[in-house]
C-alpha cells in the first residue's frame, strides 16, 4: 500500500507539472482525489487492512491527501499566473524608448506659416509676436472698432470674467476687459506703441472666436497679420506686395484682386481674392484669402503718430484657409486631430 501511495504522489506531481489550462486541472483533480478518483478507490481497500495496521495505513493516507492537496493548489496557482500574463501580454520595459518613435514632422500649419514668414522677411519684414490674451484696447478700441460692434459681441468673442487677472497684458483702464484675441491685428498696436515709424512686421499667431465647429469654422484657429508704415506708401504698394507674397507661394500666374469692403482700422479697405493655376482643380477659380487696407489716420493718432506724416498698409489673413487652398483639404478639422496619417502627407 504504502508503494502504491508514494507512486501515485509521484505520477501525480509529473502530470500536475504539465497542465496548462483549467479544463485540464479539474480533469486531473477528479483523477486523483475525486469520488471516483485514484486515492478514493485507494481509501476503499481500507476495508481489507487487518484492523491493527488500520491507524497506520490512515495516517499514511492523510498524508498523501494533504500532500496532492498541496500538489494541486500549486498547479492552480501556476495556471492563474498564466492566464494573467496572456492578458498583460509580453512583458515591456515602460523605460524603454518608444519603438516607433521616428523623427518628427512639422504640421501643416508650421509649413505654411514658415514659408510666408520667409517670403515676407525676404523684403524687410521681421516677425513681431503678441499674447493670445488681450485687453479690449489692444483688440478693439485702439483699431477704432466701436463698443457697438458685432465682434465685440459676447456671442462672438471669448471675455474672461472681470476678477481674471493676466500679470503680462496689462490693462489701459481697470473696467476693460480681458478676452482671446479674435484677430493678430492687436499686435499692430502693440508694435506701433513700441516705437516710432518705418515698421515693416509680419505677425502671426492663434485666434479665437465663438464659432460652433464645422469643416470651415473652428472656435480655435490661426492668422497672419502684416504691417508696413512709412512715409508716402499706397495702395499700389499694397497690391504689389500680396502678388508678390502669393506668386512666391503659389507659383507663377497666381493673381490677386481686391473688392471694397469695410475694416474700421483701414480706410481704403478690402477684401483680397487670390487665384492660382492649380485651385480649379480644388475650388472655384477665385477664393477670398484676407482683409487688407490703408491704415486708417485714427489709428496713427491713437498710437501717438503724425497722421499728416506717416502712411501706411495692414493685412491679415488666415493660415488654415491658406494651408487648405495649397494643400486642396477641405475640412479644417484635419488641422487640429492630431491624426497621423493625415500628418505624414507633409513629411
Ligand atoms: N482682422 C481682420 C479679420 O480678422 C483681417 C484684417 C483686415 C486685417 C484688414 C488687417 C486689415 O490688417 O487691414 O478678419
Amino acid at each position: 500500500m504504502q508503494t502504491t501511495l508514494t507512486a501515485l504522489v509521484a505520477k501525480a506531481q509529473a502530470d500536475l507539472a504539465a497542465l496548462k489550462s483549467r479544463p485540464e486541472f479539474e480533469a486531473a483533480k477528479a483523477r486523483l482525489v475525486g469520488p471516483n478518483g485514484e486515492l478514493t478507490a485507494l481509501m476503499k481497500q481500507m476495508g481489507a487492512v487487518p484492523k491493527e495496521e488500520r491507524p497506520a495505513m490512515g495516517k499514511l493516507i492523510n498524508e498523501t491527501k494533504g500532500r496532492l492537496q498541496l500538489l494541486l493548489d500549486n498547479a492552480l496557482r501556476q495556471i492563474e499566473a498564466g492566464e494573467l500574463q496572456a492578458q498583460l501580454g509580453p512583458a515591456l520595459d515602460p523605460t524603454l524608448p518608444s519603438p516607433d518613435a521616428g523623427p518628427g514632422t512639422y504640421h501643416p500649419l508650421t509649413l505654411v506659416r514658415e514659408e510666408m514668414c520667409r517670403i515676407l522677411r525676404k523684403v524687410g519684414f521681421t516677425v513681431a509676436d503678441g499674447p493670445e490674451v488681450e485687453t479690449e484696447f489692444y483688440c478693439f478700441d485702439a483699431l477704432n472698432t466701436p463698443a457697438d460692434h458685432p465682434a465685440r459681441d459676447a456671442q462672438d468673442t471669448f471675455y474672461f470674467p472681470e476678477t481674471a487677472r493676466f500679470g503680462n497684458v496689462s490693462k489701459r483702464t481697470p473696467n476693460e476687459k480681458y478676452l482671446l484675441r479674435t484677430h493678430t491685428s492687436s499686435v499692430q498696436i502693440r508694435t506701433m506703441l513700441k516705437g516710432p515709424p518705418p515698421i515693416r512686421i509680419v505677425s502671426p499667431g492663434r485666434v479665437y472666436r465663438r464659432d460652433t465647429t464645422d469643416a470651415s469654422h473652428s472656435a480655435n484657429f490661426h492668422q497672419l497679420e502684416c504691417l508696413y508704415v512709412d512715409r508716402n506708401v499706397t495702395v499700389r504698394d499694397l497690391k504689389a506686395l500680396l502678388d508678390y507674397i502669393f506668386e512666391s507661394l503659389l507659383g507663377a500666374g497666381t493673381k490677386t484682386r481686391f473688392r471694397p469692403h469695410y475694416f474700421g482700422y483701414t480706410e481704403p479697405s478690402f477684401e483680397v481674392d487670390l487665384s492660382a493655376k492649380h485651385l480649379p482643380k480644388v475650388n472655384k477659380e477665385w477664393i477670398e484669402i484676407g482683409g487688407c487696407g490703408m491704415v486708417d489716420p485714427s489709428v496713427f493718432e491713437t498710437v501717438g503718430y503724425d497722421s499728416t506724416v506717416w502712411t501706411g498698409y495692414a493685412f491679415g489673413m488666415g493660415l488654415e484657409r491658406l494651408a487648405m487652398t495649397l494643400y486642396g483639404i477641405d475640412d479644417i478639422r484635419y488641422f487640429y486631430q492630431n491624426d497621423l496619417r493625415f500628418l505624414k502627407q507633409f513629411a
